[in-house]
Parts: structure tokens; sequence; C-alpha cells
């Protein structure tokens, strides 16, 4: 059974591990949360000019433009039932593109009088719960801001660790995320131990924008992943000693083609990192990042990697079940999972 490449990529089962929630809402939800918001519209109105007008610039936009996106649709999901609906959105659409395991990740957002954090956090995990979407898997993952603060990071912590006992299957890390050129490493060390010392995966944002010192005490670390990991590589602004840290400690890393060139941190998809991770052959999985900010799908994202890189449909198979081991799911989960790719192999790639 041949398919085209495009067709090909949106069959493939696949694992997104890098989603973040308010960037990922399609024009749809946008819309329809719009529609239901039921608030002043002049304001809704303008921010859903600027969206439209901003998510429609193929050329990209800066790093700052790309985080006052972010503002955009959070002022939509400013709601308990807004959140629900965009959470089983964004799980539903995932699927329908072939996704067969997805972590969200959000950042824990109140509301004066709205919403409370820790109603944020459930109302997403009651979502996925909840949801009737059929071969899905999804996990939740509580992003830390790096704008907001050692204190602020330590209360989040401490509202995941407050709630997760009641969703121990689908609350499963922490990530450290937010505008890159702000904050200090320093600060969240210590809770990112913490987190990990109570038993949630660290998924943590890495060397998006040059700085050695930064992305050194990350390695350190020893995230389970990194996202983006861009500037690590001593062509891209880090350095021979982080890369080969990078290699020898063998960190997956979440690969953002279009995410990356969409913010302008990598000139061009043929520019990008990943040629030198797949060089190198490490560990790695491809992801959208925030599939409505750069208006991509997951199926998308392999099939330029495929172009850009040369990779055949066997490379895209097995680049896609190697992700499986990234994951933050059980290892019975993970079975079943290879299990699912090696029927589908028989059934459309056996050679
Ligand atoms: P939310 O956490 O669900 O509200 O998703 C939007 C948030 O994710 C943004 O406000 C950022 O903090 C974070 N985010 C999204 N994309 C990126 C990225 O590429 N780098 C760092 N942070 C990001
Ligand atoms: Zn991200």
């Amino acid at each position: 059974m041949e398919q085209n490449l495009a067709e090909f990529c949106r069959i493939l089962p696949k694992l997104e591990l890098h989603a973040h929630l308010n960037g990922s809402l399609s024009n749809q939800t946008i819309k329809e949360l719009h529609k239901t918001s039921g608030k002043p519209s002049t304001e809704d109105n303008d921010h859903w000019k600027s969206w439209e007008k901003i998510t429609n610039q193929i050329e990209g936009h800066s790093l700052e433009e790309c985080f006052q996106l972010f503002n955009i649709t959070q002022s939509l999901t400013s709601h308990p039932a807004a959140v629900f609906k965009a959470t089983q959105d964004v799980i539903q659409e995932f699927a329908n593109d072939g996704v067969i395991y997805l972590e969200l990740r959000s950042t824990p957002r109140e509301v004066p009088g709205v919403m409370s954090k820790l109603e944020y956090i459930k109302t997403i995990a009651e979502a996925i719960l909840n949801s009737s979407c059929q071969g899905i898997l999804v996990k939740l993952i509580v992003s830390l801001d790096r704008r907001q603060g050692k204190q602020v990071a330590e209360e989040n912590l401490d509202l995941v660790l407050n709630v997760r006992h009641q969703y121990p299957d689908i609350i499963v890390g922490t990530d450290l995320s937010g505008d890159p050129n702000k904050g200090n490493i320093d600060d969240y060390l210590p809770v990112l131990e913490r987190a990990r010392s109570l038993g949630l995966k660290l998924a943590v944002h890495c060397a998006e924008i040059p700085n050695q010192e930064e992305v050194m005490k990350i390695l350190q670390l020893k995230p389970e992943r990194l996202g983006h990991a861009t500037c690590i590589h001593p062509e891209f602004g880090g350095s021979e000693t982080l890369w080969i840290k990078l290699l020898q400690w063998e960190i997956p890393v979440e690969i953002c083609l279009t995410s990356n060139v969409r913010c302008k941190t990598v000139p061009s998809y043929a520019a990008h990192h990943l040629e030198r991770v797949i060089a190198s052959k490490h560990p790695m999985t491809l992801a959208t990042d925030d599939k409505g900010v750069f208006n991509t799908t997951l199926s998308q994202e392999y099939r330029i990697a495929a172009e850009c890189f040369s990779l055949s449909k066997e490379d895209l198979y097995d680049l896609s079940l190697a992700s499986v081991e990234y994951a933050f799911c059980t290892e019975l989960e993970k079975m079943k999972m290879k299990d699912m790719f090696s029927h589908w192999k028989k059934r459309y790639l056996s050679l």
C-alpha cells in the first residue's frame, strides 16, 4: 500500500511530547471560544484580528512577538468551561492527525473571582480523563514559567503535588518554559530538583537562545528530556563542551522545527540543528510546540523533517517508534504502544 509522503506522515502512529495547551488551540477552537465568551467584543475582536494577522505570517516573528501571541489564546481560556473545551479540542485534533500518545503541558493560571490555579489544573486533568476521543493516550505536564520567579514556581509545584494523587495516571511531569530571555536558571534548579525527588519527570526548555552558562547547568541537572536544544552545538551558539556533554549524557531532545523557524531562533529548516542531532544518532523526538500559534501539525513536522533531511518512510517510522522510550508513561503503556507500532508496520510498511 503506497501512500504519498504527507498521507504516510498522517497515518503514521506518532507521539507528541512537546505541546503547550494554549499555543495549540486551532483557529476553529479560538473562533468558537470567542463566540461563546460573552465578553466585551471590542477587546476580543482586537485580539482575534491580531491573532489571524500574525499566525498567517509565514516568514515568522521575533521571539518577543511569539510570546505576545500566547496572551491572546490565554485571554480566551479564562474560565473552566473554556479550558475544558480547549483541552478536549486539542486532544481530538492531535488524534485526527494520527497522534496515539500526547503529553500536553500548561502553566497554572488564575483569573481572580473566576478560576483558581487549582481549578485550572483540575479542569485540564478532568478534560483528559473524560475525553471520549479513541485511540489516544493523554498525559499532563505542569509548566513552571521562568518569568514568574522562584516563589511562584515553588507554589505551583506545591499545587501539583496537592492535586497529583487525584490524577496519578495523568499528571506525570514538570516543565520549565517561558521567555528564554527572562529569569535566572538558578532560581528554578532547586524547584526542579524537588519535583524530581517527589517522582515527577522533568522536561526543560533549553538553549533556545545562546547562554552557555545556563545550558551547562540545565544539562548537569540531567532532565529526562530537553526542549529545543538549539544553541548547544558550537555552530549554533553553543560550544564543543556543551555538545559533548549532551551526547555523553544521552538526554533526548524535543525538536520543534516549525516553531524554531517561525520564532527565528534558527534561520531555516535546512539550517536547523536537527541535522547535527541526526548525524550524531542522538535520541530525539519531533514535536509541534504550539501547533496553533505556528500553524502546523505533527504530521507536517514529520514531512518537513523527511524532505529537509532525506529521511525515508522507514526512518520516520523508526523515529516515531523511538519516541515511545522517551514518553513519561508506564512500562505497560509503552509495551502496548510498541505492540501497536509493530501491527501498523506489518500493515503499511512490510518490506
Ligand atoms: P500554556 O502554558 O498552556 O498557557 O501555553 C502557553 C505558554 O507556554 C506560554 O505563555 C509560554 O510560557 C510557554 N511556551 C510556549 N511555547 C514556548 C517556547 O517555545 N519556549 C518557551 N516557552 C513556551
Ligand atoms: Zn515549548
